[in-house]
């Protein structure tokens, strides 16, 4: 399992040092929550501030939008050079177009839905992505309860991906920590996105590895 922990939960008075210290506690990724107060009841961090993030971490980040104009945040985020930009579905007239930008970019395409929207949505764009992100909480804010229907829609999803470019990664985002990570691992899950699990943990590696099966 491929772990990206999501510095939404972090102390962003000290952003740079817990940053470094989920890089060097062994993460994968380091997911980046963009809320613009629109698509989502919450608003979080642009440019700059990500930009900061950027020069502490030692490993990718992953920006996950959840924003109204995702041509626009791609834009902004781009010269930051993330390892994933994730956009949500729900939120996009024309994602096959975005999916090409943001490769053409030199960023890794993901996308995004929401717990009530359906795997086959976006079987037809699958071959053109290199994640899938399903919402095992409404997106919006950090420290929610996993919704355990997630399960069966990430098993959906897997034989999706297995048919149509099973190089495609799956990742799962809200409530997650290591009661459910087994449940996920077994569903198909390849990466978990934890915020409050990691941050409130009392040793941030100890909390990384025990998402690590
Ligand atoms: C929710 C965000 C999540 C959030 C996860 O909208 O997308 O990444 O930070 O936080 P936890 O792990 O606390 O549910
Ligand atoms: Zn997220």
């Amino acid at each position: 399992m491929l772990v990206a922990p999501s510095i939404l939960s972090c102390d962003f008075g000290n952003l740079a040092r817990d940053v470094k210290a989920i890089c060097e506690g062994g993460c994968d990724f380091v997911h980046v929550d963009v809320m613009d107060g629109h698509f989502v009841p919450n608003l979080t961090i642009g440019p700059v501030v990500v930009e900061a993030v950027a020069k502490a971490a030692t490993k990718p980040l992953d920006i996950h939008l959840m924003v109204e104009n995702n041509t626009f945040f791609v834009d902004l985020f781009a010269p930051i050079k993330p390892g994933f930009i994730s956009f949500h579905i729900e939120e996009e007239k024309h994602p096959h177009r975005l999916i090409q930008k943001i490769r053409g970019l030199g960023i890794r395409p993901a996308i995004v839905l929401n717990p009530h929207t359906r795997p086959e949505s976006i079987e037809y764009l699958l071959e053109d992505l290199d994640m899938v992100l399903l919402m095992s909480v409404n997106p919006g804010f950090g420290g929610q309860k996993f919704i355990p229907s997630v399960l069966e829609k990430v098993k959906r999803m897997k034989d999706l991906i297995e048919k149509r470019n099973p190089k495609c990664l799956i990742e799962v985002d809200g409530g997650v920590n290591n009661e459910n990570v087994q449940d996920l691992k077994r569903a198909g899950v390849d990466v978990v996105v934890a915020g409050s699990y990691v941050f409130k943990h009392h040793s941030i590696p100890e909390a990384i590895n025990s998402l690590k099966c």
